[in-house]
């Protein structure tokens, strides 16, 4: 070993002796390296083989007090990495390359950085020809490289992985870490800024989704940027771009992600409107579009004018008004306590913000007033947009970006900047001013606060979502709930409980569970007959979460205190010992999917629409006429029941939160196999009210054609044969295999949407109300969360009352993905079942490892070549 290891050093000695004298692609311990020392002033002490990168000392711009070691691209002088991004050297500061590692002092011997603690000792240090710095031991293993540690650049050959981000740079000569960040998540590519998503990959119109793997890291190469999944074989995102042998995609200083080829060429730039960019104008700065170079402009919105020159932050024109301060701030959190009365100054029509489209209302249905006192008791509001006709609460949180000037779109927006009248305490206008006392004291301040609904919603949905330990702590906090711990529940009060019922009472009304209804993700559903003859439809639950009996007690309280006309009412519940039991209301005809699909007589088109319309107002009152807004998350035909007397109910709202996680990876695997599952439950996006409205637009579809948007059509269609004409059309395969969506879209695209209807109503159909419905389920299904229209919108449109939406093709080009996968899926002969299973191979694989054999495995196909080029 000894001498193995005289013959290594032997050997590095004399290739040290050979590089020195032609490039330097290698140093070795014991270097030392500051920019004062080299002649060129470059401070370059390190060269890849054929010259491409150099690494150096260096100080961006020329400026005298900022020094970092850089990895610099020669032929366009770009920095594509630093070390101590965020603690610059002088001139004299040193860095030093030992076997422990490269370590960053200053002038006065002060530590400013250091590459972490190796495994082995550092033999060489290498600058590869891609522009990756690498700590080598002695048999050339990689140690650490700076491909690993990105800070605002990736160059061909890195990789950025999930859950890992680019910042950008503060300013282009001061490196440090800056507000905007580009985040790989597991779907996608987003930009934020100070937590806010300003924009994703997914939604760019360059970029092409193909699959819905999840993503495992970006990469860009000589053709394109890409999301890559399974290990690099398939490719989830990419945007092609020219041919080039160099190119950086960096997070530029002004917020947007820039892709640039040789020669400094800008290939791609993200936001394309860079109006967009949140701080593009500084605070509540007015971003327009110059008419005639498109590059953005800014200025103050009228009431309000430049702060100073230096900030170009905007502020009240008239003195006697200031801008509060957010309490999640650093600044001194006096004006929390300030008696100041708060105003609003109105920001002029044809405005927009950035975070309006990537962010849900706090509230919807509520009037202005109602907003603006939302935001005066939030002391981390600083201002509101109102959508007027749809009466959305839009909050502007911990900082006030720029704000967008459209002139065309969006008139209906109403925006507002949160001033407190008085003359400022203190002058609020250097962002960079931290003088002052910084209290913590923003999170009790955030819960304390009867504060805006969301945060209480937030805060709810984590508690109930970690159910384990801090549920009794919740309870406690709700009041007067008393459930015992030790799972006795005998002795517990919670006001506006529905009517307990024992075991035994349930078991004589159901003749002992004798005639079977239904079942589903809970259990079995069985009639029943209280002795007051009312019919009951009572629900045995099986799948209750671990810590269910707890959870139990606060659901149902919240469950039997919702009463709205087209919600399936709780009229009891049993909990004793093993046995949990809901007694509902009894719905005579049963469930949608039986009226719709069975072979019975066939359901008229007035009553479809009615049934649609009755089950967008039953969620539209979930999402917003509860206290808590409540997310059905299974939303489909086998939950929407029929009465002959009565409008159509939905049922199971709110026990999505019953189950154990378990369970509740099973019910979203068995709401995957129907076809009624958003895409966002397939990737780490957050499950919203959107997610209901996507399986809303799913089931209307279904309420329109009468079948299955999954089945395998037997019917030919008329509109088949007119092919020659309309071109190709993709959703059907030729044999009768129809994704119903898609043939939606298309049929929609061509604008001819009688041949949506169900074939069985022989055209007893309104036109006007076929377009409609599908046109509305359309936007529902925006692939795009912020897309979909909420429930009140839907029910505004259904009613005539608001205009209807245009759907978003963009938005929708999954569906042409989808649909090929399931006509591919239903060619190789699988069963239905396996179709939508492999509509859904993600959640497939995810969750039951069965069935991933050869012929199941599909090869996917780019939405480009399914649509052709956009
Ligand atoms: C580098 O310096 C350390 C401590 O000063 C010493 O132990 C080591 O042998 C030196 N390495 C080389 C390659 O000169
Ligand atoms: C360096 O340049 C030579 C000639 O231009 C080329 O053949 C070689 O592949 C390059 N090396 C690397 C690592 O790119
Ligand atoms: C770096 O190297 C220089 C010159 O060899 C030496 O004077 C200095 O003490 C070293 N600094 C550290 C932190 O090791
Ligand atoms: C390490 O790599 C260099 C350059 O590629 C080579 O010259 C050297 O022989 C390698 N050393 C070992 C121990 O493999
Ligand atoms: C870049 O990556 C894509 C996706 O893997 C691949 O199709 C393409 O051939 C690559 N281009 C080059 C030049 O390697
Ligand atoms: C991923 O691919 C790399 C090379 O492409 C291979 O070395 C590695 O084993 C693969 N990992 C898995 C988990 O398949
Ligand atoms: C607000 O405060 C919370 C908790 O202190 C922190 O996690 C969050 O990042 C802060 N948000 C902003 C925008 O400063
Ligand atoms: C707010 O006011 C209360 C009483 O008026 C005072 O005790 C408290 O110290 C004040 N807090 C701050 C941060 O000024
Ligand atoms: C808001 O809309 C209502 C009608 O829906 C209209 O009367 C009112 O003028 C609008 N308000 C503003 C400020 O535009």
């Amino acid at each position: 070993m000894g001498s193995l290891l005289f013959f290594f050093l032997s050997i590095s000695l004399s290739c040290a002796f050979v590089y020195c004298l032609s490039s330097s692609e290698f140093i070795y311990p014991n270097y030392s390296a500051s920019h004062f020392r080299f002649i060129d002033s470059s401070g370059s002490f390190l060269f890849s083989r054929n010259g491409t990168f150099k690494a150096a000392l260096f100080n961006p711009r020329g400026q005298q007090t900022k020094f970092y070691l850089c990895v610099i691209h020669v032929a366009s002088n770009t920095i594509v990495w630093s070390a101590n991004r965020d603690e610059p050297i002088s001139s004299s500061g040193q860095m030093n390359l030992t076997f422990r590692g490269i370590y960053i002092t200053d002038e006065d011997g002060s530590f400013k950085w250091s590459t972490p603690q190796l495994r082995s000792p550092a033999a060489a240090l290498r600058l590869t020809e891609m522009g990756n710095l690498v700590l080598l031991d002695q048999f050339n293993g990689t140690l650490w490289e700076s491909f690993q540690h990105p800070t605002d650049t990736i160059v061909i050959g890195q990789y950025l992985p999930v859950e890992t981000a680019l910042f950008s740079a503060v300013s282009d000569y001061d490196l440090s870490t800056g507000d905007y960040k580009l985040a790989i998540t597991a779907s996608d590519a987003i930009l934020q800024w100070r937590g806010l998503t300003y924009w994703k990959l997914s939604m760019d119109t360059k970029a092409y989704t193909n699959s819905n793997h999840a993503v495992e890291y970006m990469a860009i190469n000589q053709t394109g940027l890409f999301l890559f999944g399974r290990n690099g074989s398939v490719v989830i995102i990419q945007m092609n771009l020219p041919q080039s042998d160099f190119r950086i995609a960096k997070l530029d200083v002004s917020g947007q992600f820039i892709v640039r080829g040789a020669a400094q060429t800008r290939e791609f730039g993200g936001p394309a409107d860079e109006c967009r960019i949140p701080f593009i104008c500084r605070k509540i700065g007015l971003c327009s579009d110059d008419a005639t170079s498109g590059s953005p402009v800014c200025s103050c919105p009228s009431n309000f004018h430049l702060a100073s020159q230096n900030t170009g932050d905007c502020v009240p024109a008239d003195a006697s008004y200031s801008l509060p301060v957010s309490c999640n701030t650093t600044y001194s959190s006096s004006q929390i306590n300030s008696s100041s009365p708060v105003s609003y100054l109105r920001l002029n029509y044809g405005i927009d913000y950035f975070a309006n489209y990537f962010t849900s209302p706090v509230k919807y249905g509520v009037d202005l007033s109602a907003c603006q006192d939302l935001c005066s008791e939030d002391c981390s509001c600083l201002g509101i947009f109102y959508g007027n006709s749809s009466g959305s609460c839009y909050v502007v949180e911990y900082e006030f970006g720029s704000i967008i000037s459209r002139t065309t779109s969006h008139n209906d927006w109403l925006g507002f900047v949160k001033t407190l009248v008085g003359a400022a305490t203190r002058s609020f206008d250097d962002d960079n001013d931290i003088g002052g006392p910084t209290v913590q004291f923003p999170l009790i301040a955030l819960v304390l606060l009867p504060c805006t609904g969301l945060i209480l919603l937030l805060a709810l949905g984590f508690l109930l979502w970690k159910r384990s330990r801090v549920s009794k702590t919740l309870m406690i906090k709700l009041g007067s709930l008393t459930c015992p711990s030790s799972g006795e529940l005998d002795a517990f009060s919670i006001p506006g409980l529905p009517k307990r019922f024992e075991f035994e009472e349930l078991e004589a009304a159901t003749d002992n569970f004798q005639t079977k209804i239904g079942s589903g993700g809970f259990g079995t559903v069985y009639k029943g007959r209280l002795p007051d003859e009312t019919l009951v439809a009572v629900k045995r639950i099986t799948n209750l979460g671990v810590h269910g009996k707890r959870d139990f007690c606060n659901e149902i309280a919240i469950i039997g205190n919702i009463h709205h006309v087209n919600l399936v009412k709780l009229k009891g519940f049993c909990a004793q010992g093993r046995q949990w039991l809901l007694v509902y209301e009894y719905m005579n005809r049963g469930s949608l999917d039986c009226t719709l699909f069975g072979g019975g007589p066939v359901l008229e088109w007035k009553e479809r629409v009615e049934i649609a319309l009755g089950t967008a107002r039953g969620l539209a009152y979930l999402h917003t006429g509860c206290e808590r807004k409540i997310i059905h998350c299974d939303v489909k035909p086998e939950n929407i029941l029929l009465h002959a007397n009565s409008p159509a109910k939905i049922s199971d709202f709110g026990l999505s939160k019953l189950l154990s996680p378990e369970q509740s990876s099973l019910f979203t695997t068995m709401r995957g196999t129907r076809g009624y599952l958003a895409p966002e439950w397939l990737t780490s996006s957050a499950i919203s009210d959107k997610t209901d409205v996507y399986s809303f637009g799913m089931v209307l579809l279904e309420l329109v054609s009468g079948r299955k948007n999954c089945s395998i059509r037997t019917q030919s269609r008329s509109t088949s044969d007119d092919n020659s004409g309309g071109g190709h059309s993709s959703s059907s395969s030729g044999q009768g295999l129809v994704y119903f969506p898609l043939f939606a879209l298309e049929m929609h695209e061509r604008g001819s949407y009688l041949d949506l209807a169900d074939l069985r109503l022989e055209g007893r159909v309104s036109s006007e109300e076929v377009e409609k419905l599908v046109r509305v389920a359309l936007c529902c299904v925006h692939e795009e969360p912020s897309l979909r229209p909420n429930m009140v919108s839907v029910v505004g449109m259904l009613e005539g009352e608001i205009p209807l939406s245009r759907p978003r093709v963009e938005s929708l080009n999954f569906l042409r993905f989808y649909g090929r996968r399931f006509a591919e899926a239903s060619m190789i002969g699988e069963a239905s079942a396996q179709n939508d299973v492999m509509l859904y191979p993600q959640a497939n694989a995810s969750r039951t490892k069965t069935k991933s054999g050869s012929n199941t495995y599909f090869s996917y196909i780019s939405s480009q070549q399914i649509s052709g080029p956009r």
